[in-house]
């Protein structure tokens, strides 16, 4: 982090639209950071052409290509640190890994996860299933949650969240809409201020350094 600019590297299994709101923020001055890889387990992810049209360098690992989890694992981890990345963000990366990767990037991975944890989330609370769940439950409120990853599936230390509203005619794609540019708003301030140093971690709870009083 010679330059004082940090090395981030997404996972990404889909169209990458959060990715592209933190490169964005990047190219625009406000983030102190700067993305040296992209992986995707999705040779066709719309993520890695993202990357791949803003120079970024790319990693396809397809799951079937290894042997077991653990090896898909080993395999994204050379790759994180090959491109010697030290913060990772997951972006709709829709594989499981192991406790492997969540040792060696504690407290520098993040994920995004589209419901108000602790709420709507943990084992197979994913994509559509979120949000049908959430207006099955009938609340009110939605929204997203970045946080950083602990062997906890959607357990881990909130960094930021945002609220969504559920309105009366939402449907799973409708209510998926508007919780999405909530999440563009949410991930890349939360690697924003990941890389300003001003997050600490507590226990569960994340720290803002420097944030202003309520
Ligand atoms: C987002 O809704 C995110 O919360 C979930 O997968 C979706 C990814 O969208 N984990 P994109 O690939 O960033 O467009």
């Amino acid at each position: 982090m010679g330059d004082g600019v940090t090395r981030i590297g997404v996972l990404a299994s889909g169209g990458g639209s959060n990715m592209q709101a933190i490169m964005d923020r990047i190219d625009a001055g406000e983030i102190r950071g700067r993305i040296v890889l992209v992986a995707s387990d999705q040779p066709a992810a719309f993520a890695l052409e993202r990357a791949r049209c803003a120079g970024i360098a790319t990693a396809v690992l397809p799951y079937h290509d290894s042997p077991s989890r653990g090896a898909f694992t080993a395999a994204i981890l050379d790759a994180l640190r090959a491109a010697e990345v030290e913060l990772v963000v997951l972006a709709g990366f829709m594989r499981m890994l192991t406790g492997e990767l969540e040792a060696a990037y504690a407290g520098r991975m993040m994920n995004i996860h589209p419901a108000l944890l602790p709420s709507f989330g943990g084992p197979g609370m994913y994509g559509h299933h979120v949000h049908e769940a959430v207006l099955a439950y009938g609340a009110k409120v939605s929204g997203c949650t970045v946080h950083f990853v602990t062997a906890d599936v959607d357990g881990g230390p909130i960094i930021v969240q945002r609220t969504a509203p559920v309105l009366e005619d939402d449907t799973p794609a409708t209510l998926a809409a508007r919780v999405l540019a909530q999440e563009h708003l949410a991930y890349p301030e939360a690697v924003r201020l990941y890389c300003d140093g001003r997050l600490r971690i507590e226990g569960r709870r994340v720290h803002i350094l420097g944030a202003a009083p309520v």
